[in-house]
């Protein structure tokens, strides 16, 4: 294991779109909220595995501003789940060392859930160990949307210098300023898209695909990301030294 970790160019944040959660209960005959079950502990496993590994910042994609279509039946199992997860998990984290953080439409969640993810917040807040950034009623359009309307309200209201505005500005009407732009962006079950995730902060993000379910992704398939993310070039729009 510190081999491994030492070997290994650890990015310091990686996001997750944790997808498949539906079809791995489809191939087992199983309602779609078993698949979800198994995808909140695949959930604690790989957290874990990314703490181990050194990973800083850990960012999952948990419900999209787009997930409220689905059937109210299934978005309730949802809002259950993460309840529990936050009431089960919260001793975890704290001794874990992990704060926990949120971005999204948060004011938009149902009770108790809203209420017990400010609470963990709080209580998380100062940790040190590992950042995990749950994205939930998240959408990319949303947050840049709502940054919108929060310059325009500063620019109207004197606070701010359109004259001013610039990428470093602008950043800080993101939900979470602090939290530095993704250097590993992966994806579980083979989907080739954003699907409305960090339309801002994945610009020079390095992309990964697996066709494995998010409920089966482990340890090794974390390793594996990484191991691509280690043969990448990341050029950020400028040319290598060896191309000079
Ligand atoms: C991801 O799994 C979990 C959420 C979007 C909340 P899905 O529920 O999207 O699973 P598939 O894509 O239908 O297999
Ligand atoms: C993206 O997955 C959202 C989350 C993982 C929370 P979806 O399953 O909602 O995305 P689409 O519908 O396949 O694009
Ligand atoms: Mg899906």
């Amino acid at each position: 294991m510190m081999s491994e970790k030492t070997q290994l160019n650890i990015p310091r944040h990686i996001a997750i779109i944790m997808d498949g959660n539906g079809r791995w209960a489809k191939k087992r005959l199983h309602p779609r909220t078993d698949g979800h079950r198994a995808g909140a502990d695949a959930v604690i496993r790989v957290t874990q595995a990314a703490r181990d590994l050194g990973v800083e910042y850990l960012t999952l994609y948990a419900f999209s501003t787009e997930n409220w279509k689905r059937p109210a039946e299934e978005v309730g199992a949802l809002m259950s789940l993460l309840s529990h997860f936050l009431d089960s998990k919260l001793e975890k984290l704290i001794n874990d060392g992990v704060r926990l953080k949120t971005i999204g439409r948060t004011g938009g969640l149902p009770e108790p859930v809203r209420s017990k993810l400010l609470n963990a917040v709080e209580k998380t807040r100062q940790n040190t160990a590992q950042t995990l950034v749950l994205a939930l009623n998240y959408g990319g359009r949303a947050e840049l949307t709502d940054a919108a309307g929060k310059i325009a309200a500063d620019a109207a209201a004197g606070r701010l210098d359109p004259e001013k505005m610039d990428e470093t500005v602008f950043r800080q009407y993101l939900y979470d300023p602090e939290i530095p732009d993704p250097d590993l962006m992966i994806r579980t079950s083979g989907e080739l898209r954003l699907s409305n995730f960090l339309l801002w902060q994945l610009a020079y993000t390095e992309l990964y695909v697996t066709d494995v379910l998010w409920p089966d992704f482990d340890r090794n398939d974390l390793v594996c990301a990484i191991e691509q993310f280690n043969r990448r070039d990341r050029r950020f729009g400028a040319i290598n030294e060896s191309s000079l």
